[in-house]
Parts: structure tokens; sequence; C-alpha cells
């Protein structure tokens, strides 16, 4: 169909006759000679229509319309440029030449669309409804091609570095990966569900048993939890698994791994062996176990400061075992009243018992706080000297227990930077190892000790004598977090491979004898006949592509993505299903659609 891509003719092919294909880019009558952009997805080339040349061509030519489907045969030429006419193109790859129609042939017409291609469109929804022709646009034409650049690199990467690339069932068993599983009930077995896997862990896992040594799959992973813009409800993961190694051999693999994916998405360079920071440290110091160290605004503790004070909340906190911290946001002292409320109101979603946030702030010399008549006058020099208090900055305090100080004074850090636009150059890449992560966490609603990563993470060597002891909150896990710029790009963690420890790990998470058969039986199991140490790490595809793309939202390096209620616009997915396809596989739905319900069965009124 045809003989070149858009992007490909040159001066060098002037006088060739050529056949293109694609769409109308655009058109433009310049005094009855029609001119077309055709593009493919190479990019595009200048067509002329003229009468002399074919008057059949010309003619039709007058009725094409942007995104018609066309075929146009012809010779290329130079375009017209001398001293006083520059008809040439600088910014396109075959600006200096255009093809010199003989013939037109009119494939598929394009009915007007619904919106125009070449400018940015806020209606997520319109886009979303018509997403194949949302990426006809150059922005999403480059997003999903250097998606597709850097998972051909990640295949590479691991194929060369001798993993074999497995598939897993997509039809599974719930996995423990700590949110909610789609279930698809079996028609065959009634009354039973599949789930659609969260993570193929115990598959690879499994594999690692079976001798395979080296792993890896570009896994489709479904979890029905809520969506932000770096979460859907189906996406993909770089899965590794590998045996006979430490957590330092998972490291250097996944760094290379990361810098072969940017060097071909972005061409850069990026620097190895990444920066390490303990889980603690990141928390303590950033308020996040995902820090972005593009921006500094650390956080500070006082509990020096105010080890001695009378200022009750302080005193009663600090007595309790609590900590007062505090971080500085430089030159931020002009805050508007909105940006207030605003960060008022993400630190009480974060978990601020009070409606608004304790600062101090400098300006004019003066120091502006609900605070300040409350601190004592070393108090107050202390609190200056610690944090740097200087000329146009305001510092936020939190008081609490540890953890809570850390998530609140970690959103706040986050928001200001983003208030303040601290984040100069968009092409820093502040890769991160968090390491030494917890092995558990204390659920306050249930009352139990839940896995911070799931429930196969090797204790710590060096505290299994703690999980022994039941100091739960001291284990530390072999566990290991790859952050960007905020993100958490993958974890994993080297693994149990015995089965006295893996059921004792289960035994600790509440999951008694009889339920670890019937739900882990064979990974327990397997774990009797020789399992080799094991251990491995998943990366988010889509959060790298939407890094990679500079974008801040992975729906835009998603071909076909879900919208915040986890429904596709163009699909109108999910869809009802009826009776009688729910009877074969013996479900009912217990749903009653509060519109239609008869009014004995609609909510009481208040
Ligand atoms: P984890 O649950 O940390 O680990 O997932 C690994 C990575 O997958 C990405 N990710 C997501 N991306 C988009 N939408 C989501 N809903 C979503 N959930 C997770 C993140 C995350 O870092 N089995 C373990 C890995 C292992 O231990 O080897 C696991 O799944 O980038």
């Amino acid at each position: 169909m045809r003989t070149h891509h858009c992007n490909e003719l040159r001066e060098s092919d002037i006088g060739k006759t050529v056949t293109l294909i694609g769409w109308v880019n655009s058109a433009r009558d310049q005094g009855g000679v029609i001119f077309i952009d055709l593009r493919d997805r190479e990019g595009v080339t200048q067509c002329v229509f003229r009468s002399e040349v074919s008057k059949e061509a010309a003619d039709v030519s007058h009725t094409l319309r942007v995104e018609d489907v066309v075929q146009i045969s012809g010779k290329v030429e130079a375009r017209l440029k001398t001293d006083e006419v520059d008809t040439t193109n600088s910014k396109l790859a075959t600006g200096t030449i255009e093809i010199v129609a003989e013939t037109l042939n009119i494939v598929n017409k394009a009915e007007v669309l619904p919106f125009q291609l070449d400018k940015e469109l806020s209606n997520e929804d319109l886009r979303m409804k018509y997403r194949y022709l949302d990426l006809r646009r150059p922005r999403m034409s480059k997003n999903i091609r250097q998606r597709a650049v850097i998972t051909s690199a990640a295949r590479r990467y691991l194929d060369e570095s001798g993993f074999f690339e497995v598939e897993t069932p997509i039809l599974s068993n719930p996995t423990p990966e700590g949110a909610r599983d789609f279930l698809v009930p079996s028609r065959l077995n009634p009354g039973r569900f599949y789930a659609l896997p969260q993570a193929p862990q115990q598959y690879k896992q499994l594999m690692m048993v079976a001798g395979l040594e080296k792993y890896f799959q570009i896994a489709r992973c479904f979890r029905d939890e809520d969506l932000r813009a770096d979460r859907q409800p189906e996406f993909t993961q770089i899965d590794i698994e590998a045996s006979f190694v430490g957590q330092e051999d998972i490291i250097k693999l996944v760094e290379g791994l990361l810098v072969s994916m940017f060097k071909a998405g972005l061409g850069i360079d990026v620097p190895t062996p990444f920066p390490r920071m303990t889980y603690r440290d990141a928390e303590d110091i950033y308020g996040s176990d995902k820090p972005d160290t593009r921006y500094d605004m650390k956080i500070t503790d006082l509990g020096d400061v105010f080890a001695a004070t009378e200022f009750k909340i302080f005193r009663s906190i600090i007595d309790g075992g609590g900590v007062v911290r505090a971080i500085n946001a430089k030159g931020f002292a002009g805050i508007t009243t909105g940006q207030m409320n605003r960060l008022n109101e993400i630190a009480v979603q974060a978990g601020l018992p009070v409606k608004n946030l304790a600062f101090i702030k400098l300006e004019n010399g003066e120091y502006k706080s609900p605070l300040w008549k409350i601190f004592t006058d070393s108090e107050k020099e202390a609190v200056v000297a610690k944090l740097g208090l200087a000329e146009g900055d305001i510092v936020f305090f939190a008081a609490g227990k540890r953890e809570s100080v850390s998530t609140i004074l970690g959103r706040v850090r986050v928001e200001i930077a983003d208030m303040m636009g601290l984040v100069k150059d968009s092409t820093a890449y502040n890769f991160l190892w968090v390491v030494d992560f917890p092995l558990l966490a204390h659920d306050e609603e249930s009352g139990h000790w839940v896995a911070v990563h799931h429930p196969f993470t090797r204790p710590n060597p060096d505290d299994i004598a703690k999980l022994e002891a039941g100091e739960y909150a001291d284990v530390r896990a072999v566990a290991y977090d790859v952050v960007l710029n905020g993100y958490e790009l993958g974890g994993g963690s080297i693994r149990i491979h015995e089965k006295d420890l893996q059921a004792k790990m289960f035994t600790v998470l509440g999951v008694d004898a009889e339920e670890q058969q019937i739900k882990f039986g064979h990974i327990l199991d397997a774990f009797r006949f020789g399992a080799p140490p094991h251990g491995g790490l998943a990366l988010g595809l889509d959060r790298i592509a939407m890094l990679v793309a500079g974008e801040d939202s992975i729906r835009e390096v998603i071909a076909f993505p879900k919208n915040n209620k986890g429904a596709d616009l163009m699909a109108s997915s999910p869809c009802q299903i009826d009776f009688k396809q729910l009877r074969e596989v013996y479900v009912q739905s217990t749903y009653k659609d509060p519109k239609t319900a008869p009014a004995a069965e609609k909510a009481p009124q208040a």
C-alpha cells in the first residue's frame, strides 16, 4: 500500500515516484491549490494537488477532510525556497520536500470528529469515550510508543541476564497483596470462584521450587482498590524472581534494568548505585516510605527542645511516648489563606486530630504564631536555631504518635513543595532504595498483626529472636522498595523458603493451621521438597512509563485505562449481565438499584 512512511523522504529522494498512505492531518486551500499534511504513525509529509499534474486528483482533493484515510502517489519535489519565498518547514523532518500528487485514492472518509486532535482537551470523559481518537494525538502516540520501547528494553535486559519469561495463570486463587480480589465464577465448579491475580507471587516462588532459577514476566495484575493517579484496577508489573540470591543481587539486577529502560526511553544515563535509606529514616526525615528527595524540607525532631516543656499539650504527648516535630517551609511565609486551608485539610485527612496545623512564621522581623506566647524564651531560641527559621520562613508543627506525625508532616511537605514549585528541574530522576522495612504492622482496627509487604517476606536473620519473643514491632524484613521522585516504582524481598518458618509467619498473621492448609497448603507442601533460597521484586511498568513520559497519571500511558470509578467509558464496562448468563455460573445479584427498587426496599428516610 505504501513505498515509504510519512517521515522518510528527504531531498535525496527528489525525482522519485512514491506512494504514501495515512490520515489527512490538515488541509489548506491556497488560491485553489490544496495542500495536505499526510500523517502516519511515523510522521508527516506535505502533499500538493496541482491540476496541471492531475486534474482528477486535484478535483477530488477539494473534498478532503481532516482524518480521512487516503493513499497518494506522486513525485517527490523540492519545496520552493528563494530569497523572497521560503516554503520549507524546519520543524518537520520532511520539511524540505513535498509530494506532487498524481493519484489520490480516498480509502475511507472520516466524519467530523468529536474533538480536535491538535488541541489539548480537558474533558477527560470525552477523551476516554473516544480513546481511539485520543490516542491519535501526538502526545498520546508518543507515550504508547515510548512504553513499548522501555518494555522491549526490559525484556532484552532480562533475557540477556538469563531470565526465562513464563506466563502464570490469570484464573487463580486470592493472593494476599493487601487489596480486594476480582472474582470470576466457575461454571464447571458450581459455587466456586477464581480470583484474578493481584500479583503472580506464589506462582513465581513455586517456579523457584521447580528449579527454574531465573524467572520474569510482564504480568498483568488486578487489584480492587481505591483508584488514584498512580493506581489502576488492572496494571502491569515487570515481575522477577531468582534463586540462590540475596538482597544485593536483586538490587544490582534491578538497577541495571532501570538504567537500560531509561536509556532506551529517554537516552539518559542514570547513575548507579542508587542511594539507600532505611525505612525508619525515610519516615522520620521525609514522613514517607517513598520520599521525594528532589527537594529538602526535612522533618526536624524537637524532642530535646521540649524535653522539659510545661506547655501542657506537648508535655502529655512527650510523656506518653509521642514526638514533637516540625518542617520549615523556607520563604513561604506569604502563604495565602486558600493555601493554608488546603494544608489544614490535607493534615486532617492524614490524621491531624485538630482542625489547624500549628505554625510560626517570621515576617518583617516579627514572629507570628499562636504558639509564640506559650513557648519559653529558651524554647523559642532553640526552635529558631534548630529549624534555621529566618525572615520569610514558616514552620509547621505536629505532635503525637511517631507514625502519625510522620504521615501528617510528610503529606504537608509534598503539598508545600507543589504549592511552591520546588521541583525546578523536570528532568531530575532521584532514584532511591528504601531498605529495612518492618516485617509486620499492627492493624489498630482489627487488632491483628499484618504483613507490611506480604506473608512470604523473610524476617531479617538478626531479628529472628525478636520474632520468637513476640516483639513483632521490632522485627525488620529483608525487603526493599525502589523509589523515584516520590513514587514507589517497585517492591520486593528475599523470601521465606522453609516450611516451619512460613507456617510460623502465617500463625503470627492469625491464620490457623487448618486455614493455612486450605489457603496455602501448596506453598507449605512445596517447601517440604527442597525449596532453594530465593527472592525477587516487581516493578510497576505503568508508573515507570508515566515518569519516563513526564506525565502525572498512569492513565496517560495505558492504552485503554479505567476512570476513577473503575469504568471504561468507551466499551461501557463494567456492564450488566442478564439473568440467564448469571444463572449459568450460579450467581445471583443481591444488588438493588435504589432508583428501581420498590419503595419498601429503599433506605428509610432520616
Ligand atoms: P507490590 O504490591 O509492591 O509488590 O507491587 C509492585 C509494584 O506494582 C505497582 N503497583 C501498581 N501500579 C498501578 N496500579 C496499582 N493498583 C498498583 N499496585 C501496585 C507499584 C508497586 O511498587 N508480589 C510483590 C512483589 C514481590 O515481592 O516480588 C508485589 O506485588 O509500582
